[in-house]
């Protein structure tokens, strides 16, 4: 059955381009951000790849672990990242699974037939440090992923673990917050003793508490 948010992230080892892994141990009380890209040495992949490599020093700075995937060997991902390097600016700064054997791919249900029944989709699984999935967003090969919105993402997703807080469309760090709807007044008085904006009885707004 397809991984559902809050559902363990599955578990295994695996060759990467930095060495064998055995993934919960690797990504201990990080947080970690799983990828699959559909094949090595393709036009989209390339430029994702790299983009992820600069943005390595944002991950680090939140905690988060980044590890790429594809149903390509490490020896192949090794002879490409020479090519992200040369085209991209960058080098491949976090580890990328081979996964010639689809173990991987079949666990987190990245092989989606009815698009392709031999390559992954662009999936992206955010885990937590508690091992839980907390987001899984799906692309086609053809379109290449946002990763500045993973990050936000990322953002509200580490706020939210430590605030009774919700994050509004569009919200970005350092925009105001909502106050979460399961929480009374009552509570509310509590928790944001600062105070909030009543817009509505169940939308209640306030500055980012941990700013
Ligand atoms: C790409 O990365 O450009 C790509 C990979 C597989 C299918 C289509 C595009």
């Amino acid at each position: 059955m397809a991984l559902r948010l809050g559902d363990t992230a599955p578990d295994f080892t695996a060759d990467t381009t930095q060495g064998p892994i055995h993934f919960h141990q690797w990504l201990g009380d990080s947080w970690g951000v799983l990828f699959s890209h559909p094949k090595d040495f393709t036009p989209v992949c390339t430029t994702e790849l790299g983009y992820v490599a600069k943005l390595k020093p944002e991950f680090d700075q939140r905690n988060v672990k980044v590890i790429g995937l594809s149903v390509d060997d490490v020896d192949s991902h090794l002879r490409w990242e020479g090519d992200i390097g040369e085209t991209q600016g960058t080098e491949v700064n976090f580890p990328m699974i081979g996964d010639a054997d689809r173990t991987v791919s079949n666990l987190y249900d990245m092989i989606h037939p009815n698009a392709n029944d031999t390559l992954t989709v662009r999936s992206v699984f955010v885990i937590g440090p508690d091992k839980k999935v907390k987001l899984i967003i799906t692309y086609p090969a053809s379109t290449g992923r946002n990763f500045d919105e993973i990050l936000r993402v990322i953002d509200s997703l580490q706020l939210t673990a430590s605030y009774k807080v919700a994050t509004p469309v569009n919200w970005r760090d350092g925009d105001d917050v909502i106050i979460g709807a399961a929480v009374s007044d009552d509570e509310a008085t509590t928790l944001f003793p600062q105070g909030w904006t009543t817009v509505k009885p169940y939308l209640r707004t306030l500055p980012q508490p941990n700013r």
